[in-house]
């Protein structure tokens, strides 16, 4: 039987990262609508099958994320999500959170949910075929938030998530994620990034979880969207870095999201990480720096299906590209 340690190996395999496609149906709807096409769960489907369909896919990718509604949908021709992509050499998951709500007792903070009956869940979707599941917390930056209160219930529910996915079999991608909106420079990323990681630590270890048997999906360390100077990537790269080496050497992997990075700046950031002699791989779960061209590209006519995996792919073997690169920097 094959482990959650290997099957988190596999995930961080060298030269290979993870296709984030889990927006909600809420999201994806939108994101269809604002590229014209009519939002409805077919088209949703159709777009997931491009995704998962593009020509060598599984060269760069090592597994996909898929929101409920997908991993329980068929191909056109009737074949399950998640046997399509193991047919193709790429692990299916599912992200497994029912999102961000207000926290209470903290005003304008949010805990994300979904917990209740969560291991009936994730023993369905085991049996669906997944392999992992995915849980994001977010964290906004103000000059009084994250609060420590977000901070600790936040990362205690995806130590809870992360403890129930290994009694599963499944291996949790622990995303605790620090969102760019703000005006905030570098430092301040830093140091919020840094106290969140180490209450996720902390947390984690509370509950007995498996660190080899984990992917974990952080932001890279940037300034917010509003501040004037964006960093360069080797100052995001040495900063990102900088806060990771709090993490034992027995994780099996660091996958970043792109957290609406323009798909080339998440890329550059992601080829400046490589240089760094680090116990784990540091690759990419990205969403919107993977996905948005593709959609962009298919605008949900069948005729442009080649032209959006066209993008997809171009912007896959860009971040392959980028996390190869480790094997040539650290051989010199
Ligand atoms: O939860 C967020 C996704 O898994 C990653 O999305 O790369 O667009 O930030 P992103």
């Amino acid at each position: 039987m094959t482990t959650i340690r290997q099957i988190a190996q596999q995930m961080t395999t060298f030269g290979k990262g993870i296709l984030a496609a889990d927006e909600s149906i809420g999201t994806m709807s939108s994101r269809l609508k604002n590229a014209g096409v009519e939002p409805t769960a077919l088209s949703r489907r159709d777009y997931r099958e491009l995704l998962a369909t593009a020509p060598d896919l599984a060269y760069g990718v090592s597994g996909i994320i898929f929101c409920d509604e997908t991993l329980n949908q068929t191909f056109a021709d009737g074949t399950p999500f998640p046997d399509a992509c193991r047919a193709r050499g790429i692990l299916p998951g599912i992200k497994v959170d029912t999102g961000a709500k207000p926290c209470p007792g903290l005003p304008g903070e949010t805990v994300t949910e979904g917990l209740d009956g969560l291991a009936e869940r994730l023993a369905e979707y085991a049996k669906t075929g997944a392999a992992f599941a995915k849980w994001r917390a977010v964290f906004t930056i103000t000059d009084n938030t994250p609060s420590r209160g977000s901070i600790v219930t936040n990362a205690n529910a995806l130590a809870r998530y992360a403890a129930a996915c290994q009694e599963a079999g499944l291996v949790p991608i622990v995303e605790p994620e620090v969102l760019m909106a703000g005006a905030h420079g570098i430092g301040r990323c830093t140091e919020v990034t840094a106290a969140v990681h180490q209450s996720v630590r902390e947390q984690l270890a509370l509950l007995n979880v498996d660190l080899a048997g984990i992917v974990l999906k952080p932001n890279m360390v940037t300034e917010g969207d509003d501040h004037p100077h964006p960093a360069t990537p080797d100052e995001v790269a040495a900063a990102t870095v900088d806060v990771l080496r709090s993490w034992p050497g027995d994780l099996a992997g660091v996958a970043f999201l792109s957290g609406g990075q323009p798909p080339q700046r998440a890329t550059a950031n992601l080829a400046a990480m490589q240089s760094y002699d680090t116990p784990w791989p540091l690759t990419f779960s990205f969403g919107r720096a993977l996905v948005s061209p593709a959609l962009a590209a298919w605008r949900g006519d069948e005729e442009r299906i080649g032209d959006g995996q066209a993008a997809l792919s171009a912007h896959v073997a860009a971040n392959a590209a980028a996390v190869r690169m480790r094997g040539e920097l650290q051989s010199v």
